[in-house]
C-alpha cells in the first residue's frame, strides 16, 4: 500500500516540477517533496515503525526517488538559472539595433605622397635611408660645401639650438651619411623625413615640412641618368601627360645644379594664377654631387660620380590634389583631413 503512495508521489512531483516555471515555485517544490518536513522525508522518517517485511522495500525505494527527486531538482534548477540569465541579457542588448559605426581612419596626404614616391623610386632600386633630423652644422652646411660664413647658408634659414647644433634644414646631410656607411659601395638611397627652417609660415612654406632627398653614386653615372630618372618620377607622380623642363640653378653641393618643373596642370602652360603666368610649376632641385661631396662622403671623385635631388611632399600633394594653403597639413583639421581616402 505504502508503496504504491510512494510511487504516485514521484509521479505527481515530477509532475509538478516539469510545470512549474519560476524560482519562487522551484523552492516550494523543494520544500514541499524534500524539505525537512517534506513528504518524501515524512516517509522516511516513518520507515522505522513499519513491520519488519516492509522496512526494507520501503526504505530502499523512498531512497531511490529521493535521489532520483533530488537529481532532477538539480537539472531544473540549472535550466531556470540559463533561462533568468538569458532574459537578461535580451534584455539589455537589443540585436535587432544597428550598430554603431566604425570611425574609419584616412592616410594624411603627406604620407600618402610619402608612399607613393617609395613606391616610384623602389622598383628603380633605390632603397630608404633614415638620417637624423637633429643634426650638426657640420653636416648640414659644412660637408655640403657650405663653411661658416658661406653666403649660401642664407638659402637655408635655421633653428640653431647651439652654436653647432641645428634642426637639419634640408635632408642632403643625410647624403654624407649614406655616404660614410656605405662606401665604397655603390649607391641607390631615398632619404625621406622632416626637414625645419625659420621662416615666415605662408600658404606655400611651413616652418616643418618633408623632403625626400636621392642619392645615387656610382662609376659611370651621368646627367642623362639624373634626367631620366626624374622625368620617370614625374609622368608616374603625375600623369604621362605632363610636360617636364630643366633650368639651371645653384646649390652648393651639386655642379651642375637644376631645379626640374612640369608644366602647370591647371592651365596646360597657358599661364594661370596657380603658375604665376609662367605656365610651369617647380617641384624638386637635382644636380650632379660637388667633387668635393663625394670626397667629404669618402669617395674618390676621380672614380665616381652622383646624383642628387631633393623634393617636397607637401608641395607635390599641393599640386596633385588642388591643395591651396600648406598651413593645412599640420593643423589637424579633420575636414581637410578626411578628403583623402
Ligand atoms: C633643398 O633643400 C636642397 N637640399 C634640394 C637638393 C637636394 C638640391 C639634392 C640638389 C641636390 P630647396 O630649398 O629648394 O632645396 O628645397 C627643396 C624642396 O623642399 C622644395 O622644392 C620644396 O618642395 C620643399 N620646401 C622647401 N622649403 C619649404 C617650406 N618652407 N615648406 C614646404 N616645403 C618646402
Amino acid at each position: 500500500m505504502l508503496l504504491e503512495e510512494l510511487g504516485d508521489l514521484r509521479q505527481l512531483a515530477k509532475r509538478e516540477l516539469d510545470a512549474l516555471n519560476g524560482q519562487e515555485e522551484l523552492d516550494n517544490w523543494r520544500i514541499k517533496y524534500l524539505g525537512r518536513k517534506g513528504k518524501l522525508t515524512q516517509v522516511l522518517r516513518s520507515v522505522g515503525s513499519l513491520p519488519k517485511d516492509e522496512r526494507s522495500s520501503v526504505g530502499k525505494v523512498s531512497n531511490e526517488i529521493k535521489s532520483e527527486l533530488e537529481k532532477i531538482f538539480q537539472e531544473k534548477k540549472k535550466s531556470l538559472d540559463k533561462k533568468r540569465y538569458d532574459d537578461k541579457i535580451r534584455e539589455k542588448i537589443d540585436v535587432s539595433l544597428p550598430g554603431d559605426p566604425v570611425h574609419q581612419g584616412k592616410l594624411h596626404p603627406s604620407t600618402r605622397i610619402l608612399r607613393q614616391i617609395f613606391s616610384i623610386f623602389s622598383p628603380m632600386g633605390f632603397q630608404i635611408f633614415d638620417g637624423p633630423e637633429v643634426e650638426t652644422d657640420f653636416y648640414n652646411f659644412e660637408l655640403l660645401n657650405m663653411p661658416p660664413h658661406h653666403p649660401a647658408r642664407d638659402m637655408w634659414d635655421t633653428f640653431y639650438i647651439n652654436e653647432k647644433i641645428l634642426l637639419r634644414t634640408h635632408t642632403s646631410p643625410g647624403q654624407i651619411h649614406a655616404m660614410k656607411q656605405f662606401c665604397p659601395e655603390p649607391i641607390r638611397v631615398i632619404l625621406p623625413g622632416k626637414c625645419y627652417r625659420y621662416e615666415a609660415i605662408t600658404a606655400r612654406s611651413e616652418i616643418m615640412f618633408h623632403q625626400v632627398e636621392g642619392l645615387a653614386v656610382g662609376k659611370s653615372i651621368t646627367m642623362t641618368d639624373l634626367k631620366g630618372i626624374l622625368i620617370e618620377f614625374a609622368h608616374q607622380m603625375f600623369g604621362d601627360a605632363r610636360k617636364t623642363r630643366f633650368r639651371c640653378s645653384y646649390f652648393p653641393f651639386t655642379e651642375p645644379s637644376v631645379e626640374m618643373d612640369i608644366d602647370c596642370m591647371v592651365c596646360r602652360g597657358e599661364g594661370c594664377q596657380i603658375c604665376k603666368q609662367t605656365g610651369w610649376l617647380e617641384i624638386l632641385g637635382a644636380g650632379m654631387v660637388h667633387p668635393q661631396v663625394l670626397k667629404n662622403g669618402g669617395y674618390d671623385p676621380g672614380i665616381f660620380t652622383g646624383l642628387a635631388f631633393g623634393m617636397g611632399p607637401e608641395r607635390i600633394a599641393m599640386l596633385k590634389y588642388g591643395i591651396d594653403d600648406i598651413r593645412h597639413f599640420f593643423s589637424n583639421d579633420l575636414r581637410f583631413l578626411e578628403q583623402f581616402g
